[in-house]
């Protein structure tokens, strides 16, 4: 956004003066990280607040604002942030010692909750983060296959890393983005999201080793996966030999206590995870079919004779992550915690599409289960409202979109009425938010779009 835009806007500048405290650390930080931010999710114009602790649903930043927040550690907190459950089992895995170099109890009982919880999961390794996660499920889909590409879906994110960089934000035709290898973007086959007739064609010209999506829906659920998609990925992989791998990341022990594929009723052969699987502490797992996981067995490798694919990583399995995890999976396979996120969710959406409505703004809020999007109709399209909206008529790309300028304002507004959403428009939502966030959320909407609407941003 052009500097004048940002000088002229009374959002801005009103946002300026509530936050002095991360301005100044902002400066400070553009000294040693690029654009001063270390994920380039947390960048925004002027720049992003700075957060000094959370508890429950809420966060408070430097200055002391209070917030409510849809950030949820970027999706890991379906329990919100502090649960005192975890709190105390980190504290005590932690008094113990954050690192053995060895074995240890807690991975057992973490891999066996995992392996109750979720359908796919007869084995699993665990990593330090999703990013590795997708690039073992990669490797492991190659090596079981005997075949070269991976099918990805045009905007599904799936980490960082080479694999996984074509075609999520920019070089939709599939070419390498800067710093990746041609050859390594040439073992990728990107299709539209949904598009069966072109993945019928890419699993026909052959070689694809495995299909991985975020279930969902790109960026869960903002492009959605349409009804019936899944279960036809799952009999087209079967056909032609190739794996099916859910990114549950996000997903994962969320939708539902066994992630969307309990949820959904199609089982991949492979899932990889992150963020809710270790409980708000750094954390990642590939879980799957048995047999594919031989691939990483010393002794099955050596009676098998064949090749066995490496897996080291400082972090694999470390203790206070495998507390915090094991006893986050634990309340969620007992408790009610992803149906109450997941109604929490049904009546934000409710909400702020009443709040929509009411201001005679052509946009949606919509989504399933514990996320939440806004469509705020880039296109400018006619016809779209609360009460019309189908995201699946609508192209991909679109719902990827924002007119210039609105994501940021109503970031920033949102955060000036005490709200952080993220910047999609939307977020994700814990267990922990209940029916003071949602009057306080609807509230901070409303005010918002007033605060759009006298900038003539909307
Ligand atoms: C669907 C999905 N896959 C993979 C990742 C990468 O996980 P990580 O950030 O732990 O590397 C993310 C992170 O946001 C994600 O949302």
């Amino acid at each position: 956004m052009p500097d004048s835009a940002l000088s002229n806007s009374p959002i801005v500048a009103a946002y300026r003066q509530k936050t002095a405290g991360s301005e100044a650390l902002a400066k400070r930080a553009l000294a040693s990280f690029p654009s001063g931010i270390t994920h380039d999710s947390r960048h925004l114009e002027p720049y992003g607040v700075y957060i000094d602790r959370a508890d429950g649903a809420r966060k408070w930043d430097v200055d002391g604002n209070e917030y409510v927040d849809y950030f949820g550690g970027h999706g890991a907190l379906i329990l919100g942030h502090n649960h005192p459950d975890v709190a105390a089992a980190v504290h005590a895995a932690y008094a113990k010692g954050t690192h053995f170099g060895a074995s240890h109890a807690l991975e057992v009982e973490w891999a066996e909750q995992v392996l109750s919880m979720v359908p796919c999961a007869e084995k699993i390794r665990f990593t330090s983060s999703g990013t590795e996660a997708t690039l073992m499920a990669v490797r492991l889909a190659r090596a079981y296959t005997k075949r070269s590409k991976i099918l990805r879906f045009r905007t599904h994110f799936h980490g960082w890393n080479d694999h996984m960089a074509p075609g999520q934000a920019n070089h939709y035709d599939g070419t390498a983005t800067a710093g990746v290898l041609d050859g390594v973007a040439a073992g990728v086959v990107l299709v539209d999201p949904n598009d069966r007739d072109g993945v019928t064609a890419a699993l026909a010209a052959g070689d694809i080793a495995g299909i991985i999506l975020e279930p969902t829906g790109s960026s869960t659920g903002m492009v959605p996966t349409a009804p019936g998609f899944l279960a036809f990925l799952r009999e087209a992989t079967e056909a032609a030999g190739a794996l099916l791998i859910f990114d549950e990341v996000v997903t994962g022990f969320r939708v539902a206590p066994g992630g969307a594929q309990a949820a959904l009723g199609v089982t991949p052969d492979l899932a990889t995870y992150a963020k809710i699987i270790a409980g708000g502490l750094p954390g990642g797992a590939v879980a799957g079919k048995a047999d594919i996981f031989d691939l990483l067995d010393f002794e099955k490798a050596r009676a098998g004779g064949f090749e066995k694919i490496g897996h080291q990583g400082t972090y694999n399995a470390n203790p206070v992550a495998a507390a915090a995890g094991l006893t986050a999976l634990r309340l969620i396979a007992t408790t009610a915690a992803c149906d109450r996120a997941n109604a929490f969710g049904d009546a934000m959406r409710a909400r702020l599409n009443q709040a929509i409505r009411e201001a005679g703004l052509a946009w949606a809020a919509y989504g399933e289960h514990s996320a939440v999007h806004v469509f705020t109709n880039p296109a400018a399209r006619a016809g779209i409202g609360p009460d019309s909206f189908d995201p699946l008529a609508l192209p991909f790309m679109e719902l990827k979109g924002n007119a210039p300028g609105v994501a940021q304002k109503l970031r920033l507004a949102m955060l000036l009425n005490g709200v952080d959403m993220n910047g999609w428009p939307g977020g994700t939502i814990s267990a922990a938010h209940g029916p003071r966030e949602l009057d306080e959320t609807d509230a901070a909407f409303r005010s918002a779009i007033a605060m759009l609407k006298a900038e003539g941003v909307v």
